[in-house]
């Protein structure tokens, strides 16, 4: 039998999985089965690495690992210790387990970040192997590669693992990076709408996985729109100049090639295209600059859809300049800089003005400077006009 591209809609088999597996709040794990020695019944994803020393490696390098960062802290500050509650609506993607609820109740308590329960657990670790793998002590996992075996003989550790395909599937990852019909929606669209942009893309028909672009070689990469690199292998951008006597004629067209989504696919980051001329000492001329935004423009209370720029999978955007040189202009500036948390960072800020808000102000303020310090440029190109008019010098 051939086996065809997956079925972009998940298949049955994981349908059914994952609608048991991300069924939340997460039961705890209960009483440890006999026979686990302390590292296999352990919660901490140390522990985990202890014999997966890759995927460790990998994942403390990855946001999931720093799911429960200072912007989270602070507002989970704010809604009180006891409120368990209003902590799940938050924990349910950022630390999934009923043991990591407990554990930041406890801290949160205390007013201190203890250290992880006798389980492993800890409300800081954010996103772990555990909350994805594991349910009841049981580890599960995707079906073992062809040809790749650990030699590991019988018994094997924590029991054996139970295999299904939903971890190769994209629907695996729409449990947190999906909202289901009826979540809320901003002009007709989820405000998280990840799996679907993907469901109508190229990408989906040809059997292009989010694992398959973020998880490549089953590695715990995760690398998303934090990582310059990862971003520019998504989209592809091209530059055009011409100068006819004293005007210039220039464009900018970026083509998201191989983004499996909207580019970008959530409200929270701003990309911001910038063409415009620059003097001889390389400083931009400010009213040469044009700007275009690329984001889906939300208001801070999530009530409105201001604007929505993103590019979709193998969507072409033209950005057009069309100006007289002026004075002491030497080049022309291309420019697309990148603000992964521009959302977050408005956000923090407003808190931080806001007379009302009393609790969480150092773990804000950090927030803030980390949503700050994200920002990169991911593409600039200087185009130098030459000589002009014939005057003397050689062009640059
Ligand atoms: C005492 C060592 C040990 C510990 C601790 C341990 N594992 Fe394993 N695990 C193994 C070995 C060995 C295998 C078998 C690998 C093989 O033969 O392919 C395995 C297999 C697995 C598999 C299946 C891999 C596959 O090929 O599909 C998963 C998933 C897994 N472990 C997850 C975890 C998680 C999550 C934790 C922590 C909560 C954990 N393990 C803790 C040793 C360990
Ligand atoms: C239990 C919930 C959950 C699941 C399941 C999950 N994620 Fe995430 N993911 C998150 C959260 C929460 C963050 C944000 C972490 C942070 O920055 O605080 C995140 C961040 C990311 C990022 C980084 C985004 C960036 O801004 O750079 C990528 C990429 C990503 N996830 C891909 C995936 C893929 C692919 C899968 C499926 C294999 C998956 N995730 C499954 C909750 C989840
Ligand atoms: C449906 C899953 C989901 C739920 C529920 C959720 N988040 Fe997130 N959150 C995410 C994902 C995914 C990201 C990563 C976005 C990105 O990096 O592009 C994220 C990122 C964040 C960030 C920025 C990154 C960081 O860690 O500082 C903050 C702050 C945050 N969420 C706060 C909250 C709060 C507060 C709640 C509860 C009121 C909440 N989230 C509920 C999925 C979720
Ligand atoms: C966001 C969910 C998520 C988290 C967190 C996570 N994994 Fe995985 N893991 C997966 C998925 C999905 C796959 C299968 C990827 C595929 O099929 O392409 C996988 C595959 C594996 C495998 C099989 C690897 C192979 O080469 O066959 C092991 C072992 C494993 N994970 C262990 C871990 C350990 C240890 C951690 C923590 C350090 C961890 N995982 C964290 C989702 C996760
Ligand atoms: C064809 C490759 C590809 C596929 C398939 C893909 N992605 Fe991405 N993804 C990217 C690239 C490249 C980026 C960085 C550019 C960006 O942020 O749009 C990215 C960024 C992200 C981000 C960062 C947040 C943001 O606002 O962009 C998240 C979260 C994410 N992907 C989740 C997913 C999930 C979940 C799936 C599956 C439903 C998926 N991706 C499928 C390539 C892919």
């Amino acid at each position: 039998m051939q086996a065809g591209p997956p079925d972009p809609a998940g298949t049955e088999e994981a349908t059914v999985f994952l609608g048991g597996h991300w069924r939340r709040p997460l039961k705890p794990n209960g009483p440890v089965p006999a026979g686990l020695s302390d590292a296999e019944a352990s919660l901490a994803p140390e522990a985990c690495g202890g014999c997966h020393p890759e995927q460790l490696a990998d994942w403390k390098g990855a946001l999931h690992s720093r799911a429960m960062g200072p912007g989270l802290l602070g507002q989970l500050q704010v809604m009180g210790a006891q409120s368990r509650e209003d902590h799940a609506a938050c924990l349910q993607c950022h630390a999934p387990l009923a043991e990591q609820a407990e554990h930041l109740v406890q801290s949160l308590t205390a007013g201190v970040a203890l250290p992880p329960s006798a389980n492993g657990a800890s409300s800081a670790h954010g996103l772990t192997c555990a909350g994805c793998h594991v349910r009841g002590h049981i580890r599960y996992g995707p079906p073992r590669r062809e040809g790749k075996t650990s030699g590991a003989e019988p018994p094997l550790p924590h029991g054996g693992w139970q295999v299904t395909k939903a971890f190769s599937d994209a629907k695996f990852c729409s449990a947190c990076h999906q909202f289901e019909a009826g979540g809320h929606s901003l002009n007709g669209k989820p405000l998280e709408n990840t799996y679907e942009e993907w469901r109508s893309s190229r990408h989906a028909r040809e059997g292009r996985t989010c694992q398959s672009c973020h998880m490549p070689d089953r590695r715990h990469l995760w690398r998303g729109i934090h990582d310059p690199a990862m971003t520019r292998s998504g989209l592809t951008i091209a530059t055009r100049i011409e100068t006819d006597g004293g005007r210039i004629r220039a464009e900018l067209t970026l083509t998201n090639t191989g983004v499996g989504h909207a580019f970008p696919t959530y409200v929270t980051p701003r990309v911001l295209v910038e063409i415009g001329q620059e003097d001889s000492d390389g400083k931009p001329i400010e009213a040469t600059l044009e700007r275009h935004l690329i984001a889906r423009d939300v208001s801070l209370d999530l009530t409105r859809e201001n604007a929505d720029s993103r590019l979709m999978p193998d969507e072409t955007r033209r950005y057009r300049y069309d100006r007289p040189r002026v004075g002491d202009a030497q080049a022309l500036l291309f420019r697309v800089r990148v603000y992964p948390d521009a959302f977050y960072a408005d956000f923090y800020r407003a808190l931080l003005n806001d007379p009302d808000y009393g609790k969480g102000h150092g773990t804000l303020r950090a927030a803030l400077e980390q949503a700050e310090a994200s920002a990169y440029a991911l593409f600039e190109e200087r185009r130098p006009f030459g000589a002009r008019y014939g005057a003397g010098g050689a062009p640059r």
